[in-house]
């Protein structure tokens, strides 16, 4: 796992939009595994900036999104598709048909969670996940708890996760209580992983990430045995890392 330390949040997110132009530039039909939250924003604009600019080209990619709240269709300003459209897709040449959202609406949700496992696979698997990280170290909406899931599942949120998210809604009542995600084998299951984080409020979570246990009441440590990890923090983020370079190797280091 390495772990770079950016200035502030511009530079962790070109750093992150550089990975991903290159990643697109060796592999066109490149899939990747993205996020919604304050967090991706800057590394979503920095891409735009480099389509503008003509040095990516995204109409071979495909998308597969970690999560979507349940109940809000698409069309609902705050569901996490409109996030995507909103944010990146409607400003790049990726073709709609090849980005993935789960639906929060399905009418089968069991059948919708397998047949999104199953159009990643049919993809040919994710070669990058973008994550962010909840204050409480949940990835996609997997939750802390004494278990989590392998596959793309609906999890009921908690109740730290509903007070974050309800920044963006008009009231916390608004806030969906359940959402659909990708479970943690298929986070596992991606090529690279990509984790971002910026700001004061992730410095704890962050040290706790980087600390060589894993523990699934801080889902994100699972990713630590993960073969080929980069996390991409500011330096708020890294303020109670303990070790202060630009780049830290992390207990398990061994794959790279
Ligand atoms: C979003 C997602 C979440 C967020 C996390 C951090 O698709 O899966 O795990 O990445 O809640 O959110 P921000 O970036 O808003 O702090």
């Amino acid at each position: 796992m390495k772990v770079i330390i950016a200035k502030n949040y511009a530079e962790m997110s070109k750093a992150a939009a550089d990975i991903i132009r290159d990643l697109v530039n060796s592999k066109p039909n490149t899939v990747l595994g993205l996020a919604t939250g304050s967090t991706p924003i800057g590394m979503y604009k920095q891409l735009i900036e480099y389509y503008r600019e003509k040095s990516v080209d995204f109409s071979q990619v495909a998308t597969f999104n970690l999560d979507e709240y349940l109940g809000l269709p698409g069309t609902h300003p705050q569901s996490y598709r409109y996030f995507m459209d909103n944010n990146f897709f409607n400003h790049i040449n990726i073709k709609k048909h090849n980005t993935h959202v789960p639906s929060g609406i399905a009418q089968d949700i069991e059948a919708e969670c397998l047949s999104y496992d199953k159009a990643i696979a049919e993809e040919g698997g994710i070669d990058l996940q973008v994550l962010g990280i909840g204050n409480n170290g949940h990835i996609g909406f997997n939750e802390p708890s004494d278990t989590l899931h392998v596959n793309t599942h609906v999890t009921r949120l908690k109740q730290d996760t509903i007070m974050a998210n309800s920044r963006f809604f008009n009231s916390i009542e608004e806030v969906p209580t359940s959402a659909v995600t990708m479970g943690i084998g298929g986070i596992m299951k991606a090529r690279q992983i990509l984790l971002l984080a910026s700001g004061p409020a992730k410095a704890e979570i962050i040290s706790k990430l980087v600390n060589g246990k894993i523990n699934t009441h801080i889902p994100a440590s699972l990713i630590q045995v993960h073969p080929n990890v980069t996390v991409i923090i500011d330096e708020e983020a890294a303020s109670l890392l303990l070790k202060k370079t630009n780049q830290i190797d992390c207990p398990l280091s061994w794959a790279e």
